[in-house]
């Protein structure tokens, strides 16, 4: 069995200790050859195809606790729309089948997201190849899983941010506004919010008015406290229902700034002094913590037992304790939005923190 192994769309902590799982099981137990495609499906376009073996020997004991991914990875390279120099898109999906062919792979495992595991699950159709995916994003937005990893370490990072920032806002009485990512959903700023003694939290399942948060910050002066934090998703709307973008027309929708508007209309409600953090890929990148470390491993491990069994078409992922498996049609049919009713945001609610709508 020649296995090939590629890490897709955006990075973030925890691929290398995937990949690590990997190598270990298919090479020692399975006594296999993995192939490690670099950049992504971007690798399977070269000639010959940027791939290299993965042995036991690339474990020096520090890459299971290294950020980043070292095949490395790309989120602009859809094979079936791929941008070319002159503006143009083009279907270079043919090449990349034959690139998985020259390499003489049996199958692949592809880690990625839910945009990620749409494209490689074509690609693996159209190729007539075996494929098995495992879930990774800082967003947490990916169907039949609880966890994909790197989310873990995000909402660790943006908790420290939160820490840092308590101390300066007390000291000067001021409200902090700090901008996390999250581009459908919610969860990094929720779930970090309620850990970081949030006071307001803004996420893009839940429509926000600024009399909401100006109440709220009133309530934090009137029981004699001097600060206010405020946590906000990157993608949630301004009033208007716009979204604040960084991206040019006509390139793939990227985020960043609204953290300064809403942290401009808090001002302007309440007179309140306002800063404004924007975390960013600070979020995406450093060791992973212990969690995305064992999701990571049981992921991996799961993973290439699947394609020993010649279970193909699915994505390893965590429920209930348990290391599961779940079709990829399942998981790509729509994202994991924060659950409205569930116990998380329950809990935010029922601990006074303004979500923005009541
Ligand atoms: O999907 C993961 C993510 O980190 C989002 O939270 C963020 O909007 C996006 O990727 C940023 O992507 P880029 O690396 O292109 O800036």
């Amino acid at each position: 069995m020649r296995l090939g192994i590629l890490t897709s769309g955006g990075d973030c902590a925890g691929l290398n200790a995937a990949l690590r799982a990997v190598v270990h099981r298919a090479v020692d137990g399975y006594g296999w050859t993995v192939v490690g495609i670099e950049q992504g499906t971007r690798g399977l376009m070269d000639r010959p195809p940027s791939a290299r073996e993965m042995d036991l020997d690339i474990f020096d004991g520090t890459l299971m606790r290294q950020g980043g991914t070292i095949l490395g990875t790309t989120n602009k390279g859809d094979p079936f729309a791929f941008p070319m120099a002159d503006g143009t898109l083009r279907d270079r999906s043919d090449e990349v089948i034959e690139g998985f062919r020259m390499l003489d792979l049996d199958a692949l495992i592809g880690i990625g997201g839910d945009g990620s595991q749409t494209i490689l699950r074509k690609l693996a159709q159209k190729g007539g190849f075996g494929l098995v995916t495992i879930p990774k994003t800082i967003d947490n937005d990916v169907a039949e899983t609880e966890v994909a990893i790197g989310y873990d370490t995000a909402v660790q990072v943006a908790t420290e941010a939160l820490d840092r920032l308590q101390p300066t806002a007390a000291s000067h009485s001021r409200v902090m506004v700090l901008e996390v990512m999250g581009r459908d959903a919610g969860h990094i700023a929720l779930v970090s919010g309620i850990a970081g003694g949030a006071d307001v939290i803004l996420i893009p399942e839940i429509p926000w008015s600024i009399g909401c948060i100006a109440r709220r910050i009133e309530k934090v002066r009137a029981l004699g406290r001097n600060f206010a934090l405020v946590v906000v998703a990157e993608a949630i709307r301004t009033e208007a229902g716009e979204p604040i973008l960084q991206s040019a027309p006509g390139e793939a929708t990227r985020y960043g700034g609204v953290g300064h508007y809403i942290g401009g209309r808090i001002a302007e409600a309440t007179g309140a002094e306002v800063r404004v953090t924007v975390l960013g890929h600070i979020q995406r990148g450093g060791s992973p913590d212990a969690r995305d470390r064992l999701m990571a491993s049981a992921f991996g491990v799961h993973a290439v037992d699947l394609v020993a069994e010649g279970k193909f078409d699915r994505m390893v992922g965590w429920r209930a304790r348990e290391v599961i498996d779940a079709a990829i049609a399942d998981v790509i049919a729509a994202p994991r939005l924060v659950d409205l009713a569930g116990p998380v945001v329950r809990t935010a609610r029922g601990l006074g923190i303004c979500l923005g709508d009541d």
